[in-house]
């Protein structure tokens, strides 16, 4: 028998905590025996000390062991394959990549999170559709799986329950930012949600988590490590964020930049992200031999697939998106060279302009966001408008402004640009 006192002393004091302490505190935790002030004290004795890897498994088996897990297994031949993205500033790239796999022949259960802070979520992003619904049962989620080949929704109320509550614990004890705890929260889920392969795009930089590719890479680790001790097939692509993917933030204006890319079109770089990460998934799926995603990308087939995916969920792939009833340019200062554009700084000004949350019972505007209209490189001049700010909000635009400055340099020569993906491990 153990106390929650012992346990946070033997992690405070840097030793190792046993098997049983670790299942029986995240057990207890869940039941509401241990209290949120010892999770909270538990969470940041583990922050400063860290654990080991055989701890972090122990953890992610003992918040899996608090729900249930899934059984989402359909046709042979056609394997369940994920992605999860630690989450970035105008990261779309769930909205095309998930009926691309699907188009490609694998079967894609993308559980996902609504946004916090300065990075959306994905099904906020949904949201902005017309009529789309975010929660699915287990056998809605099985029956979409084997007639479309993709879902995209809420986690169900069962899966992994432990993490809920500590990840709203962590949120408001500055605990977050601790690799073991970060890396078993998104593992636990994924193990739970019963996936046969599962690529992590681990971002790096001012609008992600992780701002270096080192702190990045250590985290990416973990999860691969997590994932060997459970037997789940795992790779990751350490990716940039210190510019925002694509020239959209915010939910329905990213909804409509994804559409573009499902069409054929969209900006480069969600192109080639959701190209790169669709083939490592059909890869580490076990899916060979059939055309490459960058040609069924641009046959429509992936167009098709995301058409009846929302569909399935009631929602209609042809309405109108939200459009903000105010919409207004940041000029730039002077002719030159755009040489950056700071994603944090992007992420905070959309968020302020409605489109995220600072609480999570928080609604978001469907409606704001940022809209990019240059990117480091491109030649500009005095007066020109460099990117849009939409809201509904009018009140909030001088904040908005506020969070971009020094965020968009203008120099006499264009920066050196560097690679999206940084690394990819496996
Ligand atoms: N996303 C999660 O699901 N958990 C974390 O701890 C951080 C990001």
């Amino acid at each position: 028998m153990t106390s929650a006192v012992e346990v946070i002393a033997v992690k405070r004091d840097g030793g190792v905590l046993s098997g049983e302490q670790i299942d029986w505190v995240v057990g207890a935790y869940t039941a509401g025996v241990v209290a949120e002030e010892q999770m909270a004290a538990l969470a940041m004795a583990i922050l400063l000390r860290g654990m080991t890897a055989a701890e972090t498994a122990r953890w992610t088996r003992a918040m899996i062991d608090s729900g249930d897990r899934l059984d989402l297994r359909g046709e042979p031949g056609r394997p369940l394959v994920d992605k999860h993205s630690t989450g970035g500033v105008g990261d779309k790239i769930t909205l095309p990549l998930a009926p691309l796999v699907a188009a490609c022949g694998a079967a894609v259960p993308q559980l996902s999170g609504r946004g916090l802070g300065h990075t959306g979520g994905t099904l906020d992003k949904l949201e902005s559709i017309p009529g789309w619904r975010a929660a699915l049962t287990e056998e809605e989620i099985r029956a979409q799986l084997a007639e479309v080949g993709a879902v995209i929704c809420a986690t169900t109320p069962t899966l992994a329950p432990a993490d809920r509550k500590l990840y709203a614990l962590r949120d408001v004890t500055g605990t977050v930012e601790s690799v073991p705890l970060i890396a078993s929260s998104i593992m636990s889920k994924k193990i739970a949600e019963g996936t046969d392969a599962l690529v992590l795009d681990v971002k790096a930089g001012s609008g992600a988590f992780m701002k270096t590719p080192e702190r990045a890479r250590e985290l990416a680790r973990t999860m691969i490590e997590i994932a060997g001790a459970h037997g789940l097939r795992a790779s990751a692509l350490i990716t940039d964020m210190s510019v925002p993917l694509g020239l959209t933030a915010g939910n329905a204006l990213e909804v409509a930049e994804s559409v573009s890319v499902l069409q054929g079109g969209g900006p480069p770089d969600v192109v080639e992200l959701t190209v790169r990460l669709a083939r490592e998934m059909l890869a580490l799926g076990g899916v060979n031999g059939g055309p490459d995603p960058a040609s069924v990308l641009a046959s429509g087939k992936a167009y098709d697939v995301w058409r009846a995916m929302i569909a399935a969920q009631g929602g209609d792939p042809d309405a109108p998106l939200p459009v903000a009833r105010r919409v207004e340019p940041v000029l730039a200062s002077r002719d030159g060279v755009l040489a950056g554009c700071d994603a944090f700084a992007v992420g905070v000004a959309a968020w302020r302009l409605g489109a995220g949350r600072a609480r999570k019972e928080d609604p978001v505007d469907a409606a704001a966001g940022v809209r990019l209209l240059a990117r480091p490189g491109d030649a500009v001049a005095a007066g020109q408008p460099l990117l849009e700010l939409h809201t509904d909000r009018p009140d909030t635009l001088e904040s908005a402004r506020a969070a971009l400055t020094g965020a968009l340099p203008i120099a006499d020569e264009a920066p050196r640009g560097g690679p999206l993906v940084l690394e990819v491990l496996r």
